[in-house]
Formats: structure tokens, sequence, C-alpha cells
């Protein structure tokens, strides 16, 4: 896709965001002075992180992973020689739950289909998700459901996507962050983990 059009199709997405008066998370929004969180990166990125919805901070301004656990995110992509602005970052849903709560599954409903045109856009080669929600959902999108578990037992595993799909993606299952702010163990098994990016850089 060209230049230009990458970058308008992107900022499509943002401004349907910005109106999407339809969602269940929109009042909540608007209370609140908060912003959506459509995405943040190289529109050429290789590698595509998803998390699971904005906190405070990023709904506050609007860009995502710019809290605590981004800045955990930050020094897991240092680790492995890989700087922010080469990716691109988003989440599964784009604006911010009440007190931080998991998604819905009526939220991931309505957000979904942002994130696959981003996907489409962007055309990552390598899509590392963060926590459980982006998982299931990619893995189930790309056509390994059958190789889902819980997430204990396949993070950091590199999947590929079924190449009856035409399209062929490398996922790499990866715990959130967050889970890892106060966790030490958790912490380095990130940092282990994130080397399975190495070779796509
Ligand atoms: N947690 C997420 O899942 N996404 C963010 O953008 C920030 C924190």
């Amino acid at each position: 896709m060209e230049t230009d059009k990458i970058t308008e199709q992107l900022k499509q997405i943002r401004d349907e965001l910005l109106n999407l008066t339809n969602s269940p998370l929109y009042a909540y929004r608007k209370e609140n002075g908060y912003f959506p969180v459509s995405g943040q990166g190289s529109h050429y990125a290789h590698i595509m992180f998803i998390g699971e919805a904005p906190g405070r901070n990023e709904a506050k301004t609007g860009r995502p992973f710019c809290g605590a656990a981004g800045k955990l995110l930050d020094q897991l992509l240092e680790s492995v020689g890989i700087k922010r602005e080469e990716v691109y970052i988003t989440n599964i849903v784009k604006d911010r739950p009440p007190q931080n709560r998991d998604p819905l599954p009526e939220e991931i409903e309505i957000y979904a289909p942002f994130l696959d045109r981003q996907i489409h856009i962007i055309q990552p080669k390598v899509i590392a998700t963060l926590g459980r929600f982006s998982m299931e959902y990619i893995m189930k999108k790309f056509g390994l459901t059958s190789e889902l578990k819980p997430i204990s037992q396949i993070h950091g595993k590199v999947f590929k996507s079924n190449p009856l799909l035409g399209q062929s993606i490398t996922i790499i299952p990866l715990y959130h962050p967050a889970a890892a702010i106060y966790n030490q163990h958790l912490k380095e098994t990130l940092l282990e983990d994130f080397k399975a990016l190495n070779q796509f850089k």
C-alpha cells in the first residue's frame, strides 16, 4: 500500500473511534475527558504488539502503554534492541474500561473490527499479543484455535498462522507487562520470552 494511503486509512480509524457513540464505553470516556487509544508507532512495522485496553494514563493522553506497564514494555523492547518507534503498539479494546476491569465480550466485539483493519493496513510479519484477551482473539482469528491453551503454557512460543488463511503471519503470545510490574519472576519470564522477537527485527 502507498505511504499516504496507509496514513490516511489509519487516521480514518482514529476518527471513527473518536465518534464511536454506540460503544458501551463512550459515555464513560466523555464523563472523564478521556480519549480513545487507536495505536502508535511505525506504519511499516514488522512487529505489532497488541495489549488489552487503555489504562488511565493512556486514556488521558490517547497513547498506548504510556504508564507503568508501558515503562516495563520499553525496558523489554530495549532488552532485545528494538526501538519503540520501529514497532506498532495497540490494544484490542480502544477505550478504557472503568476501574481497569477486564474487557467484556461485547466490548471486544465492537472494537475488534478496528484492530482487524489495523492489521490489514500495516501487514506486520509478527504479532506479539500481551495478555490473554488479545492472545485468544488473535489465535482464533489466525486459525490457531486448536493450539489455544492457558497463557502459562504457551507464552513465548512461536506460532505460524494457518496457511489455509493465505496470509503468513507469526504469532507470539506474551504475558501482559502489567502482570509483571510487581512480580520479578514474571518479569524474568517476559525478558526471556522477548528474545523470540530477535529473529524478526
Ligand atoms: N495496558 C494495556 O493493555 N494497554 C495499554 O495501552 C496500557 C496498559
